[in-house]
């Protein structure tokens, strides 16, 4: 399995395969790879990775910038993540995060946020942090990690991509 930046003709496997990831789960919009899409369409996809398998894209993970009011730079938003069902539980999820948060470190982000699991997501050092506040969670279910310097306050906004039906 090999972890790799998108490219052109990916598009329509990494749609496929996150409708199919997400189909049924109850805490899922149904509407993530159309985020994927627009967040591709307005540039705001700052890092898009697929997992590769015998030359079969089996995974992906979006990143996509977010603002922290009142001021934070360098912050970026983690997902959709997604693995092919049938590819699930064999680590290529765990892979993608780790590596996607990898390049962001090294890009010099300040750190990366996310809705999700903290049973998962814990894992990679993700935090609950009261101190950031984003309305469109549960306050348990929201995380963050800071990459470089220090844990910001505030309140995120994601791409109004993230508001796409
Ligand atoms: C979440 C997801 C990307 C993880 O990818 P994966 O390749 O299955 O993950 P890994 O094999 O690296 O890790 C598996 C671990 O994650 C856990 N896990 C998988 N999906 C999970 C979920 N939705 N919530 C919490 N934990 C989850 C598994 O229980 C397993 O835990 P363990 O190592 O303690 O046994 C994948 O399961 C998926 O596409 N799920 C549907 C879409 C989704 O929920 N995306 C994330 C939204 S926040």
């Amino acid at each position: 399995m090999i972890i790799r930046p998108d490219t052109e003709g990916d598009d329509e496997a990494i749609r496929q395969i996150t409708e199919a990831a997400f189909a049924g789960q109850p805490y899922s919009s149904q509407t993530e790879a159309r985020i994927i899409d627009r967040l591709r369409s307005e540039d705001a996809l700052t890092l898009s990775l697929v997992a590769e398998e015998e030359g079969e894209i089996i995974g992906h993970i979006a990143f996509s910038p977010v603002t922290i009011a009142p001021f934070a730079v360098g912050w970026y938003g983690l997902g959709p993540v997604a693995v092919r069902p049938d590819r699930q539980g064999h680590g290529t999820g765990s892979a993608l995060v780790r590596r996607g948060l990898d390049m962001l470190r090294k890009a010099g982000a300040s750190g990366c946020v996310l809705a999700g699991d903290p049973a998962f997501y814990g894992r990679f050092g993700f935090r609950n942090e009261p101190a950031l506040v984003y309305e469109g969670c549960a306050p348990q279910f929201f995380m963050a990690l800071p990459l470089s310097g220090a844990l910001v306050s505030g309140t995120v906004t994601y791409h109004p991509a993230f508001g796409a039906e």
